[in-house]
């Protein structure tokens, strides 16, 4: 897939190719040779939550994506859904929260700003910082996608997330704290537009049915985990590094 918002604003031609023809490629490839398919999808399908919002996610939740990147990611979902029932694929949804753990492209949030603290850059963050998301480490992403693929009913969709809310301020004062800088040492930066305010998944379904649990509950200490990987693993993530900043300098951001 196509995966960051902030590039499907900038630019959005390459998601429809990607997220929605790409997909529509692989049905068709999964219809003619007969074999199992499972559909990795996004939280973000859903639209957004109200910051004093009681409510989660759920499986019955409309679909109301907002950005380019989420219609796209919603409109693969529907694709899936009309060839299992049209075609009767063995096939199978998933829609996860905000992942993070090493090997995540430099482009996001948490990684973005690892490797800018890394290179004596000051982090960046949008609006005022308030938006929420619900982290979740990517072998956990990873775990239930096996348990979904093993165990999951035909033609169901079940939503992936681990409980772990959290804005972005304080995320980024987590970073900079364990990075042992300060933690107001970061630059506000021109917000998204149309940034979702924020993602909450009820992960119910999956854990009852298929047993699913998250085995990474501490978020700090899978922050340092993160952090240690970027720090150790500079030759995977420099490559990138300089043409993501060049992106984000000529939003803004
Ligand atoms: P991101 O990793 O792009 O994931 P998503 O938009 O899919 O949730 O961003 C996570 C949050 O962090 C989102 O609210 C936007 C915000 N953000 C910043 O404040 N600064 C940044 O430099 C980036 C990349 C994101």
């Amino acid at each position: 897939a196509e995966s960051h918002n902030d590039n499907s604003i900038a630019d959005p031609e390459p998601f429809l190719r990607t997220n929605v023809e790409g997909t529509f490629r692989l049905l068709e490839a999964v219809r003619k040779h007969g074999v199992r398919y499972h559909h990795v999808s996004t939280d973000e399908v859903y639209g957004d939550l109200a910051l004093d919002d009681p409510a989660k996610f759920t499986e019955e939740t409309p679909y109301r994506p907002s950005s380019p990147y989420s219609s796209t990611k919603a409109s693969s979902d529907m694709l899936v859904r009309a060839w299992t029932r049209t075609y009767g694929l063995r096939a199978t949804i998933s829609n996860c929260s905000n992942n993070y753990g090493p090997y995540q492209h430099v482009e996001k949030f948490i990684p973005r700003q690892i490797t800018n603290i890394i290179d004596g850059v000051r982090p960046k963050l949008y609006g005022r910082g308030e938006n929420v998301r619900d982290w979740i480490h990517t072998e956990d992403h990873s775990s239930a996608v096996w348990d979904i693929l093993t165990k999951g009913r035909m033609g169901e969709t079940y939503l992936i997330g681990a409980n772990g809310e959290k804005n972005n301020i304080t995320v980024l004062r987590m970073i900079l704290e364990a990075m042992g800088r300060d933690p107001e040492d970061f630059d506000w930066v021109a917000d998204r537009p149309g940034h979702d305010r924020r993602y909450a998944i009820d992960s119910t379904k999956l854990q009852r049915e298929l047993g699913w649990r998250p085995a990474h509950t501490d978020f700090a200490e899978g922050l340092k985990q993160t952090i240690d990987w970027y720090v150790a693993n500079e030759s995977w993530w420099r490559p990138a590094k300089e043409a993501t900043e060049a992106r984000y300098r000529a939003q803004g951001q």
